[in-house]
């Protein structure tokens, strides 16, 4: 197996099962979003405004990323710091949306990506890739290519789940809101917005558990060698 693109909207169980499948298949993982996070974190930890294009964008020329690739304990770190737990708090949550769209923020990160990708073919390892843009722009050659989607409610449910189970309170109506959110703004950037490749398999996870999602992709993944 080389690269599998794992793309979709949040709240769709992707992480989760992105995991899983690396695991299973014995591939490495990458986590696409952290990046992005990681780079708004340096943002708000530099007092920049993130929709200041121009100062997003010498904020993630600076910032030094580094990400592991392991699927059983994935690691972030900003410059020199474990930043894996910050990164998924409300501050970033909200103005992760703002600093992706920024063209040049896209550029620096994908090549990373592809950095990344290349390193785990020469090295003879399959790599599971989950974002919003690997099957379209990141990884176009990826041997296998999936679309996970759930309905916005299913979503926003899995989310506040989520964050009860990490400490943090929220409610289903206010993440329902979020998600909508966020689906808009990274539907509708100019740059690399969130949409499926065409020869993207879509595996709708509304009314499926990870172990049914897992089964389903570990065929596909079976399917395609
Ligand atoms: O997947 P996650 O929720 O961690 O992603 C956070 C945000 O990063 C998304 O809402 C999106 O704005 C951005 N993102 C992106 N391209 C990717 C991965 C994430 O624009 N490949």
């Amino acid at each position: 197996m080389g690269v599998v693109a794992m793309d979709g909207p949040s709240g769709t169980g992707k992480s989760t099962v992105s995991r899983r499948l690396a695991t299973a298949l014995g591939a490495r993982y990458l986590d696409t979003g952290a990046m992005y996070r990681a780079v708004t974190l340096a943002v708000l930890r530099a007092g920049i405004d993130p929709t200041d294009a121009e100062k997003v964008a010498e904020v993630a020329e600076r910032a030094r990323l580094e990400i592991g690739t392991s699927p059983t304990s994935p690691t972030v770190r900003l410059d020199g710091d474990d930043v894996a737990a910050e990164i998924r708090g409300p501050e970033v949550t909200t103005a992760v949306s703002p600093v992706s769209a920024v063209a040049r923020v896209r550029e620096l990160l994908v090549g990373q990506q592809q950095a990344i990708i290349a390193d785990a073919a020469a090295a003879g390892q399959g790599i599971v890739v989950e974002g919003r843009d690997i099957g379209t722009t990141v990884a176009p050659d990826a041997s296998l290519k999936v679309y996970l989607t759930a309905s916005a409610e299913a979503r926003a449910r899995r989310r506040t789940a989520q964050d009860a189970a990490s400490g943090r309170v929220s409610t289903v109506d206010a993440t329902l809101a979020d998600v909508q959110r966020r689906d808009r703004y990274d539907s509708t950037r100019a740059v690399s917005p969130l949409r499926q490749a065409e020869d993207a398999v879509v595996v709708d996870t509304t009314e499926l558990d990870i172990d049914g999602v897992l089964a389903r992709l570990l065929e596909l993944a079976g399917s395609r060698g």
